[in-house]
């Protein structure tokens, strides 16, 4: 049985319709990647999985538990971890104390639960830094404190929004070794992105999105060998 598990989904916004029949399934462990050009539907995806955007059809179900109906805290409870798009820490506090706020007890992800110590393990830089307010962290930083917030709910599969969006090549680097770290203590990700080099090393499966429709599957190996599939539906 997936982990995560999206069949038939239809997603709207009031009369727009934007998701058509969308299927994708993440197995324990996987590392899977939603790629697809701006407006073809990814961040909806991941709205209708955590609940923010819920499904006019279709299924979603985690672990077999139909989600249907949860709103978005009792999908996160559930072992849903989401990192939106729009980095959201509070500014004023330290990188340690947005930690400590975002600590949840329900935590029922795969093997210990997260803590600050054990974060700033998977993110040294973040322990550097640990004392500093929030707001005066550069991108890169607010992204990692971002994804490390998310983390401390100790989730089963981790959503990640464009997480590379916006950042200067070299911390776009560092951000892809540091996720590597975390697929390497064995979490789950989704991760939906356009850059595709972000993920090519990260990602072992894709899913190409265009117009809330999956145009394209496969493991990253045939996806990358696959010029022609590139070239119809990201903008490389
Ligand atoms: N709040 C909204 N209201 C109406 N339409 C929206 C809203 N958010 C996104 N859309 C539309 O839904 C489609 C998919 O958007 P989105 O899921 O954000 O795509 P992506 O994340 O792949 O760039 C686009 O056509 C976009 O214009
Ligand atoms: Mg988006």
């Amino acid at each position: 049985m997936p982990l995560l598990e999206v069949r038939g989904v239809d997603a709207y916004y009031g009369d727009s319709h934007i998701l058509f029949d969308l299927a994708l399934d993440v197995a324990e462990g996987e590392v899977v990647c939603l790629l697809g050009r701006n407006g073809a539907g990814k961040t909806t995806t991941l709205k209708s999985i955590i609940g923010l955007v819920p499904p006019r059809a279709g299924c979603i179900t985690l672990r077999g538990r139909d989600l249907a109906g949860l709103p978005p805290f009792r999908v996160a409870r559930l072992g849903i971890g989401y990192v939106p798009e729009e980095r959201r820490i509070f500014g004023n506090l330290t990188i340690r104390e947005n930690l400590e706020v975002a600590r949840r007890t329900w935590g029922n992800g795969a093997g210990q639960p997260w803590t600050a110590d054990r974060v700033f393990e998977l993110f040294p830089h973040l322990a550097t830094l640990r004392d500093r307010p929030a707001g005066r962290l550069s991108g890169g930083e607010q992204q990692m404190l971002t994804i490390a917030r998310t983390l401390m709910g100790s989730p089963s599969v981790l959503l990640l929004d464009e997480p590379s969006e916006g950042l200067a090549p070299l911390v776009v680097e560092m951000l892809a070794a540091q996720l590597a770290r975390l697929k390497g203590t064995g979490l789950t990700m989704l991760v939906a992105e356009q850059n595709v080099h972000f993920v090519s090393e990260l990602g072992d499966r894709v899913y190409v999105l265009e117009k809330g429709t999956v145009r394209y599957q496969g493991t990253m190996p045939e996806f990358v060998a696959n010029e022609d599939v590139r070239r119809a539906h990201l903008a490389v």
